[in-house]
Formats: structure tokens, C-alpha cells, sequence
């Protein structure tokens, strides 16, 4: 459909991008992004208003987004180049339009373009073999200066590379390492780091990246004084495990919880206070991310010094936290006491006190004591130093 009013305008449409590598990789992709050799806001004025949808221009980045009536969204661009020249050169120009447009993308497997325009509907524009790389799984950059123009495609290499299991190639492994030590990562805007990084979590195998982050040593430099270590990657590893373990079995302390929280929880865990503070503005993590990290640090270190650790313990521990931090602690615990921590959960859970505060007040308790009492009362019975049943006893 598009092809045919590009026809009728007389201008070159194509799909580009993820969509035509997804395509080839036969992946699903709802995500299209179309170039036209025209004006793309135009073109994509015309298309919504001869479909009667919904568009919105964004004059700034020279596109225009469709929104058709099931959410699903189509984004309209402008191939970036002096099409317009001179008309005798039509044809020749109408490639080198998009070919530059292509070029000047990240990735080799991700600048293919199938036209869309009805005489040539589904010809497979390949300039630079991305065919040949998207078969043999590389990943490649188009030009040296790939990583310097857009720092950002460091961490979209690593997310693709792992996303089908590709591997990044020897020369733009150079270029990556080299740009990372440049300290070009630190030029780049909090959000935008931020954005990638949580598009990585969000892929099924995180894990792998961030092991490859810490190989390109990109940690340290998004993240200073944060350096992966095997020590370091223990307890990556051992989050991922547990976070899995809690979604399934304690479902109730993942429900507000930010991954990416409790992967800098991790990270930045032997980091200066001062540059956690940095870290926290940078990436706008909330403001109290600091103090949380400390009160959790206390906490399980406090713990881990129990030589016998009761119920109680956990109950004081616990109280005060919240599920970001409970998950923390559950990181860092000793294996042991990561059990009795489990097992905690499962007899608070089913634990019932027989006294309520309104009987305590009827007791004479008054204010803050109840709480104190109720807390008490709690605390034996998880210790079983009182039977259920038999807290009256004790009031
Ligand atoms: N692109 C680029 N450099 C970037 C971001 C994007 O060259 N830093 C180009 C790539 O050609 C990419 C296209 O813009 O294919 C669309 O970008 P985006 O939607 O972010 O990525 P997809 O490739 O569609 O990947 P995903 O499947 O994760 O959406």
C-alpha cells in the first residue's frame, strides 16, 4: 500500500532497518521504519490522510509517525541527502540516496532496505553484504568512526550480539575498545546510557552482556570506580539467579522493583559515596539510592556476623527494607543464611498473631507500646519461643 502511493507520488519508499534484518532472520517485528527519497513528513501527511489515520510530524528529526486504528505505528523518514539535484540524474541519485542513507547507520546487518514502490516491490537493497554477515553472524560496523559519532551503538553492538547469538568482529572490536577508552561514554547523556542499558535487561540473556560490558571495561566508564571483577561478576550472577527465584517463589518483592536498581545495587556497591551521588544524578536514579544501598549493605552485613542467626534477626533486619533492598541482601547473604532467609519468608507468611492492637489498647497499651508489643509477640513465635495461640499469656 505504501509502495503504491510512493508510485503515485513518484517517490522512492523503502523499509529499513531492524525490520529487514528481523525479516531475513525470519523474527518477528512490529516495529517499522520507512525512507522515502522525498520529503518524508510529506509523504507520510498524504499517506494518513488518503488512510484517514492518525500522524504526527516531528520537524526536528525530519519524520512523521502513522498510527494505525489497532496501535500498531509506522515511522515515515526522510532519506538524508540532496535527492532533489538534478532530475536527468534521477535514477543513479535515487540510489546513492539511500545508499547514504544506509551507510550511515551502526551496524552492516542493520542498513539493508526492501523497496516497497509497486514495479520493483521487494527488491533487497544490499550495499555493504549485510546478507552475508547477517548468515555468518557478525556483527559490523560501516565505518571507522561509527562508535565516535554515535557512542551509544557500543552498547547496541553487544545487545544485538548477544540478542541472536552473533558475534561483534575483530576490527570493530578495536574500534569499540578504542572509543570506550576515549572516554567517549562519558560525553553521552545519562538518559541515553540509561535507555540502552535498560533495553539490555530487557533482552532475554542480560547476563552475557553485562559480561561483555565488563570485558570491554565499558562498566568503569559508565560507572567509575565500579570495576568488574570475578568477585564482581559472583554476585551479577548470583542476582540474576535469585531474581528469578523470587519471581517465581516470592512473586510479592518483585512487583515494584526497578532491575536496573538492583543491578547497580550490585555494581556500585564498593563505590565512593561521592560518586554514587554523580552516578544517582547522572542516570537520575532516585535520590535516596545511596542511602538505601548503605542501609541494605548494613543489613546484610550485620547478618552475615550472626553466629546463630534466628528468625528475630531477619524480622528487624527485614522490617526496615524494601523489596529492592530485600533482594540486595538476599544477594549478598551467605549461603546459609540466604536459606534461613527463604525459610523466614515462608513463616512470616503463614504466621497469625491471636492478639490485635485494639485488645492490647484494651490492656492498657497506649501508643507506640503496641506496636512494640505486637512486634515482640511476632518475633517469639517466629522463634518459637511461644506457641501459636498463646500470646495472651504474654501481654
Ligand atoms: N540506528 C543507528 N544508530 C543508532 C540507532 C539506530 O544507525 N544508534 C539505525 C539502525 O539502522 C536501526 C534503525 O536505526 O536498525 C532503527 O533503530 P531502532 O529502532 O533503535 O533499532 P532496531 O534495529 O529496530 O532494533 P530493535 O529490534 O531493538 O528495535
Amino acid at each position: 500500500l505504501l509502495g503504491a502511493y510512493g508510485s503515485e507520488r513518484k517517490t522512492p519508499v523503502y523499509v529499513v532497518g531492524g525490520f529487514v534484518r528481523d525479516l531475513l532472520l525470519n523474527v518477528e517485528n512490529l516495529d517499522i521504519d520507512i525512507v522515502v527519497e522525498g520529503d518524508g513528513p510529506e509523504f507520510g501527511k498524504f499517506v494518513a490522510e488518503q488512510l484517514m489515520i492518525k500522524y504526527v510530524v516531528h520537524e526536528k528529526f525530519n519524520t512523521c509517525s502513522l498510527f494505525f486504528k489497532d496501535g500498531f505505528r509506522i515511522d515515515v523518514a526522510t532519506a538524508r541527502t540532496e535527492y532533489y539535484e538534478s532530475p536527468a540524474e534521477l535514477p543513479k541519485v535515487e540510489v546513492s540516496t539511500i545508499k547514504k542513507d544506509l551507510y550511515r547507520r551502526d551496524f552492516s546487518i542493520n542498513a539493508m532496505a526492501i523497496k516497497l514502490n509497486q514495479e520493483t516491490f521487494g527488491t533487497l537493497l544490499d550495499f555493504f553484504n549485510s546478507k552475508k554477515d547477517l548468515e555468518e553472524g557478525i556483527i559490523k560496523v560501516l565505518y571507522s568512526l561509527s562508535f565516535v559519532e554515535d557512542p551509544t551503538r557500543i552498547l547496541r553492538a553487544i545487545r544485538f550480539e548477544q540478542r541472536y547469538n552473533f558475534q561483534i568482529d575483530e576490527q570493530t572490536c578495536e574500534y569499540m575498545k578504542k572509543t570506550v577508552k576515549n572516554e567517549y561514554l562519558e560525553k553521552v547523556t545519562g538518559p541515553r546510557i540509561r535507555d540502552e542499558l535498560e533495553k539490555i535487561l530487557k533482552e532475554p540473556k542480560p547476563l552475557k552482556s553485562i559480561r561483555r560490558m565488563g570485558e570491554f571495561k565499558i562498566i568503569s566508564h559508565l560507572f567509575p570506580f565500579s570495576y568488574y571483577t570475578p568477585t564482581l561478576d559472583k554476585d551479577v550472577e548470583k542476582l540474576f539467579e535469585l531474581y528469578g527465584y523470587f519471581e517465581k517463589n516470592y512473586k510479592q518483592y518483585t512487583q515494584n522493583v526497578r532491575f536496573l536498581h538492583l543491578l547497580l545495587f550490585v555494581l556500585l556497591q564498593y563505590t565512593p559515596e561521592e560518586t554514587v551521588k554523580f552516578i544517582e544524578y547522572r542516570y537520575g536514579l532516585p535520590g535516596n539510592f545511596y542511602d538505601n544501598l548503605a542501609e541494605a549493605r548494613e543489613s546484610f552485613e550485620k547478618l552475615n556476623e550472626l553466629k546463630h542467626p534466628q528468625y528475630s534477626h531477619f524480622f528487624d533486619c527485614i522490617k526496615i527494607l524494601n523489596s529492592e533492598q530485600i533482594i540486595f541482601v538476599a544477594v549478598k547473604l551467605k549461603e546459609n543464611l540466604r536459606e534461613k532467609l527463604f525459610k523466614y519468608f515462608d513463616k512470616i507468611e503463614n504466621l497469625e498473631l491471636s492478639v490485635n492492637g485494639k485488645e492490647l489498647k484494651d490492656k492498657g497499651y497506649y501508643g507506640k507500646e503496641i506496636k512494640n508489643k505486637l512486634e515482640e509477640l511476632t518475633k517469639k513465635l517466629l522463634n518459637d519461643e511461644i506457641k501459636p495461640g498463646e500470646e495472651r499469656k504474654y501481654i
